[in-house]
């Protein structure tokens, strides 16, 4: 496994396995144990996704040490207070049985976020959180927190594939010394993605898929990626990317695919900011 180092020395893996969208309980714990037992020691899941107990459950069946495990949840707007955030992330804890968490994020950078993350802050300075992120802030959001809190962010989770590379975002991340992390590294399987001819060409030269060669070229740029599957043939196949290197020309071609803006949710769009703020869990 290769890893990224955040400012404060905690090394996240560059691989992980995300778990959105698998409510059922024993869905999501089989999938996690499969992606346990393939070798990933990343879990990224959040209040949101209504999986934590089960994500919970897998890691302790999976027999794996505490300390090898890397933990990522996410908090959602409605409890965004200094108080609300502390109490969230403490019922984040008891629902994946477990005493700290390697990584919690804010899901959005919407609401009263900047009182939610001094309650992180005080979390992580008692040790109770290991390191501290957003997710979905474009550059001019990423910077304004950087100048105002306290304790950076150690991560950024955007979108990130190569049809939205967002290579601003990952230029200013790094300005920062912020890690960037891909959520959607395969846009979701959107535009017929698996299939689309110049990531499947490019593969056919190293004996890969489409899928293996978006995650290596979100990797070999320095992006942490988190595909999900609950299948184990495709969980097996999206942990399978360390064993090539695409060619500058491999990732020049990639480079080319970018529509320059997101299919999934379009944060500029005030309908989709009312929709965020309804949403509850
Ligand atoms: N912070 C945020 O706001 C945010 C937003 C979205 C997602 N995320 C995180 O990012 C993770 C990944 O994003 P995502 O789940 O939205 O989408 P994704 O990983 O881009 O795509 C998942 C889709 O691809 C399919 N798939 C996976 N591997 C495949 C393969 N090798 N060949 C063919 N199809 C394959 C899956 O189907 P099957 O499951 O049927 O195999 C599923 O339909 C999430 O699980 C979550 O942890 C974060």
């Amino acid at each position: 496994m290769e890893y990224r180092e955040f400012y404060n020395g905690v090394k996240i893996p560059m691989l992980g396995f995300g778990v959105y969208q698998i409510p059922d309980y024993e869905e999501a714990k089989k999938a996690t144990l499969s992606a346990l037992r393939a070798g990933y020691r990343l879990i990224d899941t959040a209040q949101g996704y209504m999986n934590e107990q089960a994500i919970g459950d897998a890691i302790k069946e999976s027999g794996i040490p505490r300390d090898e495990i890397f933990v990522t949840t996410k908090l959602w707007i409605q409890d965004f207070s200094y108080d609300g955030a502390i109490k969230a992330a403490e019922l984040s804890m008891e629902r994946l049985g477990l005493e700290y968490i390697d990584l919690l994020l804010l899901h959005q950078p919407m609401g009263d976020y900047i009182n939610a993350w001094r309650g992180l802050e005080k979390l992580y300075k008692d040790g109770k959180l290991k390191s501290i992120g957003m997710a979905n802030c474009y550059p001019h959001v990423l910077v304004d927190l950087c100048e105002t809190f306290e304790i950076k962010p150690m991560i950024n989770q955007v979108e990130m594939h190569p049809f939205f590379q967002q290579q601003l975002n990952v230029d200013t991340m790094n300005e920062y010394g912020v890690v960037p992390e891909a959520w959607a590294p395969f846009d979701e399987g959107l535009r017929d993605f698996f299939n689309n001819p110049i990531l499947v060409e490019i593969g056919k030269k190293y004996g890969k898929s489409a899928a293996q060669v978006a995650l290596r070229w979100n990797i070999q740029r320095g992006v942490v990626v988190i595909p999900k599957s609950v299948h184990e043939d495709r969980i097996k196949q999206n942990f399978d990317v360390f064993d090539f290197t695409l060619s500058d020309e491999d990732m020049e071609q990639i480079k080319g695919m970018d529509l320059g803006h997101s299919e999934i949710v379009n944060h500029f769009d005030p309908q989709w900011i009312k929709m965020l703020h309804q949403w509850k869990f």
